[in-house]
Order: structure tokens, then sequence, then C-alpha cells
């Protein structure tokens, strides 16, 4: 195959997790004989720096024109601490999901066998965990009308949500329900929000077209506290874009360390595929980022193209990394760690 895909590193860290997925991605499409074209293109903070604003037309250009996005991170103390910054590098990463129609954003939590005790949970309770999130990215309090009134003394952000957009995230959630244990999870506020009746009333009708899959209507409270008491009793979990962010956050160190979640966001035509970790900016420069969940990103970008061979190989050798022991300091046993360009030669020459 041959594909073309945009590159946006982003900020703090960003750029040295996507050199060890380039690595990876290249020594993958070596062995099974596609050909990588990496379109680099300036987004966050960078971004702001050299062309002041954060997801510029040009770069917009390169990831429209892609077959896919693989993309870093963004985000940047410096206006982090300024409520009053007229632009944020945030901006940029929600006007890209908006432009490039990205509204499903997928998010797995898996464990791996030889991390068990790395996670916070009792090895008892996360053992066997694989569960999928499917957040949705393109609307909700996200996008509704914000603003201030009364002199600046009321600020308000609206929660909008039309049943069209409901249901082409639950068809993507029943869709892999199917593909996979046949459970989901609808995540709402059913009890509270006007929105959250809309999604539940949407998922039941669309029941009876897939009368395989068993559907769990549940509040989110609710579920932010199983998901740490029973991990492994979810499969497939849909819910709205808050409600996602927030949950993914907490379902992200179940594995043993955020830097090894990966993430991809889906549309009707191309894919963006990013780690769940954010910029790490303490980190930057300091070879010391577990590349790992950027490298993860990019096998979900290739068994999205149907290239599931590909995918496997690259975690088969994150597994093998994992298991002997060639991991960043966030991992790391005893003192020795590897740097963040040392996991990616190894992995790109395993593979
Ligand atoms: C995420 C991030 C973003 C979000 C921020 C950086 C805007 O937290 O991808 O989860 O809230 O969606
Ligand atoms: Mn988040």
């Amino acid at each position: 195959m041959k594909l073309k895909i945009a590159l946006l590193a982003g900020d703090g860290i960003g750029p040295e997790v996507i050199a060890q997925a380039v690595k990876v991605a290249d020594a993958v499409a070596k062995k099974f004989n596609h050909e990588l074209n990496w379109r680099p293109a300036l987004t966050g903070a960078a971004a702001i720096d050299a062309v002041g604003e954060p997801y510029p037309d040009a770069t917009h250009e390169i990831c429209a024109t892609s077959d896919a996005v693989l993309f870093g991170a963004i985000g940047h103390p410096r206006f982090d601490n300024d409520p009053t910054a007229k632009v944020r590098p945030e901006q940029g990463l929600l006007k890209m999901r908006k432009k490039l129609g990205l509204f499903a954003n997928v998010r797995p939590t898996f464990t791996f066998a030889s991390l068990l005790d790395k996670s916070p949970l009792k090895r008892e309770r996360i053992e066997g965990t694989d569960l999928v999130f499917l957040r949705e990215l393109t609307g909700g309090i996200y996008f509704g009308e914000k603003g201030r009134r009364d002199a600046g003394e009321t600020a308000f952000d609206n929660c909008v949500y039309t049943r069209a957009e409901v249901q082409r995230l639950a068809k993507k959630g029943f869709e892999l329900a199917m593909k996979r244990s046949k459970k989901l999870c609808c995540v709402d506020k059913a009890n509270v929000l006007e929105t959250s009746r809309l999604w539940r009333e949407t998922v039941q009708a669309m029941e009876k077209e897939y009368p395989e899959v068993t559907v769990s209507y549940e509040f989110v409270d609710a579920v932010a506290m199983r998901l740490v008491q029973w991990p492994n009793s979810y499969d497939v979990l849909i819910t709205e874009n808050l409600f996602g962010d927030i949950l993914t956050d907490e379902a992200s160190v179940i594995s043993g360390s955020m830097g090894l979640m990966p993430s991809a966001s889906l549309g009707a035509n191309i894919g963006l595929f990013e780690p769940i970790h954010g910029s790490y900016p303490q980190a930057t420069g300091l070879n010391i980022a577990n590349p790992m969940a950027t490298i993860l990103s990019a096998a979900m970008m290739f068994e999205n193209f149907g290239l599931l061979e590909e995918g496997k190989a690259i975690r088969d050798a994150v597994n093998s990394a994992l298991e002997k022991g060639i991991v960043t300091q966030d991992l790391a046993e005893d003192d020795h760690s590897y740097g963040t360009a040392e996991v990616g030669d190894w992995l790109a020459k395993s593979i």
C-alpha cells in the first residue's frame, strides 16, 4: 500500500515520541512492502509561535489530503496558567477534530501480562481488562455556545446534541460490540440531563437493529466508580464528549502507565491516531518519555487500513520489549531504564 500520512508532532514530548513511531512504522513498511510518505505539519503552541495560530490552514490542507494523521501531543504550560490567553494550543486540536469530521474517539484500555503489578489497582481486579471507550468528539459542551454575561460575572457553556450525532456514534459502538463480546454500555446522566435522555432514547431505539448485542445503561458517576472496582466487567462503552474525556483519563492508568495507551479518532474519511497522554512539558527534550502509546497508535493506524498483520507486528514487538524490560523510566523495575530513542530503536530493529 502507498500511504500519505500527515505528521503532526505538536508540543512538549510530541516530537520525541513521534520520531519513534515513525522509526517503527517505517520498519513495518519495509517488512511488509508498503510505502509511507510522511508529511510534517505544524500544530499547537509550536504553530502559534511560528504563524500565530494552533491549526493553520496549511496544516489542515495537508491533513485533509492525506490518508491518515499521526499526532503527538498538544499543550504548553505558558498557556495553562494564563486564563486570558486569546489563542490556546488546545483550540487547534478542537478545530482539527471538527474540520476533519473526527466524531468518534476510540480509546482502548488493556493490560499487559508483564505489567499487572505496575497498576495502581490490585492485580486480581484488573486481570483480563480489555475495554474500549467510544467517546463522541465533535459535539456536546465542548462545542456548544459559550460565553459571559452580567459584565463577566456569569459564565455559561451549553451542551447540545442532535439525534443524528448520537446515532452515528452509537452505530460505531454497536458495530464494535459485534466484533468483540457483544456487550455495550451506554454511559450517561439521564437522571438529570436532557441531552442524556436523548442519548438513551436514541440508543434504545437502535437496539432492535443489533439483537445480539446486550446493552446496559449506566450513569456516569457509577461508571467512574465501577471502572476502578471491576474494570474487567466492561467491554465497549459509548459516551458523550466530556464524560468520555474524564473517564478515559481514569481508565488509562489501569494498565500501569498513561504512557502506554493509544487512541484513534475516526470520522467519515480519514483517521487520526495519537497517544492518550499529553505533552508532558517537564520531560521535553530529556529523552525519558515513553514512546509506546504513540507507537501503538501507529499500530491502530495500520489496523484501520485493514493491515492487521502489520499492527500485530508492532504489538508483538511492544510486548516483547515490556517482557525484556526495554522500557523508559516510568516502567523500569530498578535504576536501569532506556531512553525514548533507544526504546524506538529496539522496537524498529526487532520488527
Ligand atoms: C484529550 C484532551 C483534550 C480534550 C484537550 C487537550 C482539549 O484532554 O484529548 O482528551 O479535552 O479533548
Ligand atoms: Mn482528555
